[in-house]
């Protein structure tokens, strides 16, 4: 499958539209950038930085950690733990849409093959590594207080995001950072009795017609409470036994090269417009 891969993007990481391989439309592509602050803040420490992916389905998250990495002139590895099989709920896919085409990727073992393929574009001070398997059974045999950076984007149902907060807490070394994607709405801002009626659910609309990960949502504010999040991209800092805010906005920054160039120019625009960067 990587051979197929190579063939129809050589030389270049590929992102199918039809793979659902980008996981988040235009407007979230800014993550990306705080992806890389997250990098530049955790870059203190002492020794090669060592980051935990959670989820990487078709490596576009993978490759931004690893271009931060030797971007802000570290070596360092990427660990990726991902099952490349399915996971979504019977009602969620028969929903339609993307997450039928995700299963039929993961169902041809398609995305496993794209990411192999990504990954050989990550530069090459960084080291890529992966578990094929779900979180769950790979978590045990992970040591404590290992990792810089725990990410998690892993299943977005709510009992996989509290096992997966739960173990980060346990991995991640003091200093470190715990970070996610898709906490779109904090609990604090929604109606918490109709997040609590869609845990069942990967993705809802609430009666404004705001969009949520309901499982993000509430075990993200079961763990840390209210939390920094920059456009869905969350983060705290462990200090000891306690888990901090934590502040991206002095960080450096820079776009991921394999964006596509119509993000790159979003992103670019909405960075501008901010006026948060320098
Ligand atoms: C939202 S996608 C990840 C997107 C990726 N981080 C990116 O931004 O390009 C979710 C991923 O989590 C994976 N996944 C599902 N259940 C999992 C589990 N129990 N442990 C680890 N990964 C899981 C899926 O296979 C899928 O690849």
């Amino acid at each position: 499958m990587r051979e197929v891969f190579r063939r129809l993007s050589p030389g270049a990481p590929y992102f199918p539209e039809g793979l659902v391989s980008i996981q988040s439309g235009p407007d979230s592509m800014i993550r990306h950038v705080w992806q890389t602050a997250a990098v530049c803040l955790a870059k203190e420490a002492a020794h090669p930085l060592k980051i935990l992916e959670i989820g990487s389905w078709a490596g576009h998250s993978t490759l931004t950690w690893a271009e931060a990495v030797a971007k802000f002139e570290r070596d360092g590895t990427v660990l990726c733990v991902d099952p490349w099989g399915r996971y979504l709920a019977d009602a969620d896919v028969a929903a339609g849409g993307a997450y039928q085409a995700m299963e039929a990727a993961t169902d041809l073992d398609l995305i496993y093959g794209l990411f192999l393929h990504n990954i050989g574009f990550a530069d090459k001070r960084v080291r890529v590594d992966h578990i094929r398997g779900r979180f769950n059974d790979v978590a045990p045999y992970l040591a404590d207080g290992q990792f810089d950076i725990v990410y998690i984007d892993g299943s977005h149902y709510y009992p996989d995001v509290v096992h997966d907060i739960r173990e980060a807490r346990r991995l991640v070394r003091d200093g470190g950072l715990i970070c996610g994607d898709d906490l779109e709405h904090q609990l604090h801002d929604v109606d918490a009795a109709f997040v609590l009626a869609s845990l069942a659910k990967d993705y809802v609309r609430d009666t404004q017609g705001r969009g949520m990960h309901p499982g993000v949502t509430q075990a993200v504010a079961e763990a840390f409470g209210r939390v920094a999040d920059y456009s869905g991209f969350w983060i705290v800092r462990r200090e000891g036994g306690a888990f901090h805010e934590v502040g991206l906005h002095q960080a450096q920054v820079f776009i991921p090269s394999h964006l596509r160039d119509a993000d790159k120019h979003a992103v670019y625009a909405w960075m501008k417009q901010s006026g948060l960067f320098g």
